[in-house]
């Protein structure tokens, strides 16, 4: 079943006619809620001539399926609906989100978190965390680029030389990597930081330029390519290095995020007013508390001439790319826990595959990463 997406300003949907074809020839019935495809550009007759079932909204959504394929977690009445051993999956949201893991574990609904997906080589094609945050990190320059009060590139007129436009990009994961491609683009001159040295090689290949963390006796550590969090001395060196290139930035297009963990600040008032009236900042992490001071969930302020830009669902902007991607990672992961028999999760956990090791996050009535709300990740 696909539902349509309820959340406020979610335009996005989990499967397009192509996945439904795709779905299909692998033996599976597919059915879609009514309209779940429309703000994405998918209609309705698309998904029927695919092979779709189109199930009207007022039905009992959730009842008698095996499977719920999903952008953000379905509404309560719809799990209340499932069946025991029925699979979710979609970007579940599970940090914290302790009412809604103890409502998967008294249904026994299998719950596959996609933002639990384990970042190896052979999730790449189930990976919607890579696939969304590209879209965002593009999205964010390009508002960037609109907002801003001056030319992105170099140009050379009759009227004279207008110099690039400064880019400073903070976290170079799969958002910031994406901004400074799109910043070089755009012609942007562009200067990354990021905690983790390993970043250092993929900027410069992106041709950025790295801010080298600042030298402090407790670095951050890294787990599994992410960073962990920082103490608050590395953060105020941090801060204190990246005053500086502040001053001089005309565009700011903040990524640096911790899973499970409220953003760093990196950017405080006191910075802000020390920024050129007329740049911009646009704060991808301001879901989780953000990067910089003052900015606010899809909302844009401003604050001394400087325009804070609160980068929230911007995937959802792009959505029928965005809807794309992210229906073809999700065909990817059913393709792999479908078994001849169906679902197959207690074989693949017999068998220690990471991948739904890594992302099932409630399993026959149990929670498998208790942790996650605890504090303790
Ligand atoms: P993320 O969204 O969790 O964080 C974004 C970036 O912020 C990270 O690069 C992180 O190091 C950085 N950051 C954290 N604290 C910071 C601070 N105080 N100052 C500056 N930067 C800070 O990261 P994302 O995009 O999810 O990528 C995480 C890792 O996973 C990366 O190493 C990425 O290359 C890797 N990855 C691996 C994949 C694979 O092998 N299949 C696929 C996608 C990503």
């Amino acid at each position: 079943m696909i539902l349509r997406e309820r959340s406020a300003g979610e335009c996005r949907v989990a499967a397009t006619p192509e996945t439904v074809r795709r779905l299909r020839a692998r033996g599976l019935e597919v059915q879609l809620e009514q309209g779940a495809g429309l703000a994405a550009g998918f209609a309705d007759p698309d998904y029927a001539d695919a092979g779709a079932r189109l199930v009207p909204s007022g039905a009992s959504l959730g009842a008698g399926v095996d499977a719920v394929l999903c952008v953000n977690p379905p509404a309560a009445e719809v799990l209340d609906q499932l069946k025991p051993g029925a699979l979710v999956a979609g970007l579940l949201a599970p940090y914290g989100a302790a009412a809604m893991v103890e409502q998967f574990q008294a249904r026994r609904v299998s719950a596959l978190a996609l933002e639990l997906l384990p970042r190896i080589s052979r999730a790449q094609s189930m990976d919607v965390l890579s696939s969304q945050a590209n879209i965002a990190g593009y999205k964010a320059v390009l508002l960037a680029a609109a907002a801003l009060d001056r030319y992105v590139p170099m140009l050379m007129t009759a009227a004279g030389t207008i110099q690039p436009a400064r880019a400073l990009i903070l976290g170079a994961g799969v958002a910031g990597l994406q901004a400074l491609a799109t910043a070089r683009r755009l012609g942007a001159v562009v200067y990354v930081s990021d905690v983790r040295p390993a970043a250092k090689e993929q900027v410069e290949s992106l041709g950025g330029r790295f801010l080298t963390p600042p030298e402090q006796e407790e670095r951050p550590a890294e787990s599994g390519g992410y960073a962990k969090a920082a103490s608050e001395a590395f953060l105020a060196a941090q801060r204190q290095q990246l005053a500086e290139q502040l001053a001089l930035a005309d565009m700011v297009i903040c990524t640096a995020q911790v899973p499970g963990r409220p953003a760093p600040r990196l950017i405080s008032e006191e910075m802000l007013a020390g920024m050129r009236p007329g740049s911009v900042v646009v704060d991808l992490a301001v879901a989780q508390g953000g990067n910089c001071a003052g900015t606010a969930c899809g909302q844009t302020v401003e604050r001394d001439g400087v325009t804070l830009i609160g980068g929230d669902g911007l995937p959802s902007s792009v959505a029928n790319h965005a809807s794309a991607l992210y229906a073809r990672n999700l065909a990817a992961l059913v393709e792999h826990v479908l078994g001849e028999a169906g679902f197959q999760l207690d074989p693949l956990l017999d068998q220690e595959d990471p991948i739904v090791a890594g992302c099932l996050l409630t399993h026959a009535g149990a929670c498998r990463f208790p942790d996650l709300f605890s504090g303790a990740t």
